[in-house]
């Protein structure tokens, strides 16, 4: 717990805490999606498992710096993987029903923006306040807004309906 830190975030604190709840489950939700879709994808999706798996990686790299600011703030993240699919507002993203490329790469477009979103959010409501946790906001829509148009880009060039 970082005194200096929750002194700093100030009054806001308990919304820059719900929301950092928010994309520790979103990042880790993503974290699963990717993974399972880099190990499952079928047909000529096989050839872009790698991209998926660097995906899955990315997103569980994001969820270590939210858990250590949330950390910093005096909170701990959620234990319970079944709440995080809950909190993190992305609802069930039941990556076993999206194994063609298309299909994953549509549907992790749709949770990337939802993401995006939050980030967003978290970037207005700590700016010029609490510079630690918008700093780390600004890093992290970054890293989803490159990953939003990534994945735009193979859609766009792809040839399989
Ligand atoms: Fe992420």
């Amino acid at each position: 717990m970082g005194k200096k830190s929750i002194e700093i975030a100030g009054a806001g604190v308990d919304g820059t805490i719900a929301m950092l709840k928010k994309a520790y489950g979103g990042e880790l939700s993503a974290f699963h999606y990717f993974w399972y879709i880099s190990q499952n994808i079928e047909g000529l999706g096989v050839l872009e498992s790698k991209f998926f798996e660097a995906r899955a990686d990315e997103e569980l790299g994001h969820s270590k710096k939210v858990a250590f600011r949330l950390m910093q703030l005096g909170e701990t993240p959620i234990d319970d993987p079944a709440q995080w699919e809950q909190v993190s507002g992305l609802g069930k993203l039941q990556p076993s029903r999206f194994l063609t490329l298309r299909s994953a790469l549509e549907r992790a477009l749709e949770f990337e923006r939802l993401v995006i979103g939050l980030y967003n959010d978290l970037a207005n409501s700590t700016k010029d306040k609490d510079h630690g946790t918008y700093q780390l906001a600004l890093e992290l829509l970054n890293a989803e807004l490159e990953d939003e148009q990534d994945i735009e880009d193979i859609l766009a060039k792809l040839e399989i309906r």
